[in-house]
């Protein structure tokens, strides 16, 4: 009887059901500028997040300011941080078409170019080895506004090496860490306008024509910075998704978050509207590929780069991420909670 009842149980699906499916793991971005001072954001980061990603403090500009150093410094906090409270740490971003650095924008030929990538990777990389598993290798590669979809984005490798930079990048990638995820990462490719069409089917075209040339790419990464007054194209982001998985690579959510620069100005209407939006976006990329990470790109308004671009008219505070300024939990972050642990 026990026996009998013991077994049913276990075939019969329960109600609770999609809570036991795997964990998607959840992400935020880190800014190194206050993590070391603000306690209550540290607090939230180790509650609420299983991986963080630096969100300047690994890019060119802090790790190579000058040509002949590499300073750690700057992420070193942050992956101090990722290990004493057993969080996963990224790596963002080993190449990018806008380099700040002003040297690197002045390399003058191909084989510097070169030589400089081939100094990178590997020496950041491998100052991570053990702690990052993740990279992304190449950041936003289509051009902002494509006009078509071989519009790749202009700057200091494409002008040195051609568009075969990114085979370059994730060759090296592949090289240091064989075992490892490399990401192609891309934004503005989920809305109805016609430039995301265009741009995500150029992204398409770019992931076909690496993976048919071999390229060791092991993943794609939709930034999804999305706009609140903005629809998605549920069946287009699906069906990208759908593609992409069938190329036998993952999908990453990387830096989601919802510019609200548009909506209304009441704070419960606004954050019903980022949450939904969050939640369509989410939705449609999980219709066409469960994803491997759902990370944000940051974890309160308190800190946030919306309103760098996208201040609002009114004068009030950006609200784009899950946690409000206070560090108490949205709409938003119960959307995460739903697609990523079925809460
Ligand atoms: C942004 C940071 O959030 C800002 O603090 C910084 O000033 C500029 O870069 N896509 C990316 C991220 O891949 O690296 C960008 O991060 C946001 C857009």
């Amino acid at each position: 009887m026990m026996g009998a009842a013991l077994g049913a149980a276990a075939t019969t699906a329960l109600p609770g059901a999609v809570a036991a499916a795997p964990r998607i793991p959840i992400g935020a971005a880190c800014n190194h500028y206050v993590l070391g001072t603000d306690q209550a954001y540290r607090a939230a980061l180790a509650r609420h997040v299983d991986v963080i990603v630096p969100e300047g403090a690994m890019k060119w500009d802090y790790i190579r300011p000058k040509p002949d150093a590499f300073d750690f410094e700057p992420a070193a906090p942050t992956a101090a941080f990722a290990r004493l409270n057993g969080l996963q740490l990224r790596g963002h971003t080993l190449v990018w078409c806008t380099p700040k650095p002003g040297w690197l924008n002045a390399l003058g030929s191909e084989a510097e170019t070169a030589r400089e990538m081939e100094r990178h990777i590997p020496r950041v990389m491998g100052h991570y080895r053990g702690q990052v598993r993740s990279w992304d290798v190449v950041n936003e590669p289509i051009a902002e506004k494509p006009t078509s979809d071989r519009d790749l984005r202009q700057g200091v490798w494409l002008r040195h090496l051609g568009d075969r930079y990114i085979d370059r990048a994730f060759r090296i990638a592949a090289d240091v860490d064989p075992a490892g995820e490399r990401v192609l990462n891309e934004y503005g490719v989920e809305a109805t306008r016609p430039q995301d069409k265009i741009k995500r089917q150029g992204f398409l075209r770019l992931i076909r024509e690496l993976k048919d040339r071999g390229v060791p790419l092991t993943a794609i990464g939709l930034q999804g910075h999305l706009h609140g007054d903005l629809v998605i194209d549920t069946d287009g982001v699906s069906r990208f998704c759908q593609e992409v998985a069938r190329m036998g690579l993952d999908v990453l959510v990387t830096e989601l978050d919802v510019i609200d620069d548009k909506l209304p100005g009441d704070i419960a209407e606004r954050d019903r509207l980022v949450a939904r939006r969050a939640e369509q976006f989410l939705g449609a990329v999980f219709a066409g590929a469960r994803p491997k990470l759902v990370c944000t790109w940051g974890i309160s308004d308190r800190y946030t780069w919306v309103p760098t671009w996208f201040k609002r008219a009114d004068g009030q505070k950006n609200r784009s991420l899950p946690l409000d300024h206070d560090m108490n939990v949205k709409p938003f972050w119960h959307v995460l909670q739903r697609f990523c642990r079925g809460a």
